[in-house]
């Protein structure tokens, strides 16, 4: 990550074009999709990329008319491989913006270098708590009163990245490992597309590590609590 950079420029009446990859239910690009025409600028999503050719997500694009492409970590030998394919397809697409949605592969550094500044997150953790993955049962067992998502940049290191805003839950007594990723993705459905489209307003820009909304960080703008 840069220590600084400059926020996308966008031209007024024409859509800012994105790339979504996923590889599993795609509720996350669902959100997103249908965000697109709810914010200036209308999102144009150009592609949903996905691993894994079952992902019920590739339905939901073909379903909303946006093209559903697989690369398939399966047909390629190594990982560096796979990533450079990864990143020609999405390249072709010529977005302004990367938003990995469930996307359940580690990415070389060559990938997350490639699209510095441009490659955002969504992770179910109050990151830097529980990076990786079974984070609402860490949080259980912890005891942790509360849990939550966070959207951030992405830089090599996983789930490192500089965040972009949290949403935060209380954790129940009676809490599963489900219930709570239940109530935590009903908040990523919130804050994905608004920390998109805050993106696409070249309103976000990373200074030291840290990421500031309209120059300024604040924590009433980059921290929600339980929202309906
Ligand atoms: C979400 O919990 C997201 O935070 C994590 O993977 C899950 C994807 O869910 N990275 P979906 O495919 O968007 O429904």
């Amino acid at each position: 990550m840069s220590e600084s950079s400059e926020p996308p420029v966008q031209t007024e009446d024409k859509p800012f074009p994105i790339v979504v990859l996923i590889s599993g239910s795609g509720s996350n690009l669902q959100a997103i999709i249908d965000s697109r025409t709810k914010l200036e600028p209308v999102i144009e999503i150009r592609a949903v990329i996905s691993n894994n050719p079952e992902a019920y997500g590739l339905q939901r694009a073909i379903r909303n008319n946006i093209a559903g492409k697989v690369v398939n970590h399966r047909d390629y030998p190594d990982r560096n491989a796979y990533d450079a394919a990864l990143m020609a397809e999405i390249d072709s697409h010529q977005p302004q913006l990367v938003a990995l949605a469930g996307f359940m592969r580690i990415l070389t550094s060559e990938f997350v270098n490639h699209y510095t500044g441009r490659l955002i997150n969504i992770h179910p953790s109050l990151l830097p708590l529980y990076p990786g993955l079974n984070t609402h049962q860490r949080a259980i067992d912890n005891g942790d009163t509360e849990a939550g998502a966070t959207v951030h940049f992405v830089t090599p290191e996983v789930d490192g990245g500089p965040v972009i805003i949290q949403a935060h839950v209380p954790v129940l007594g009676t809490d599963s490992s489900n219930s709570l990723s239940g109530r935590v993705l009903k908040q990523e459905h919130l804050i994905y597309p608004r920390a998109i489209h805050w993106f696409a307003q070249g309103r976000l820009t990373i200074e030291n590590g840290r990421v500031f909304l309209d120059g300024r960080i604040s924590p009433k703008q980059q921290v929600f609590t339980d929202e309906k």
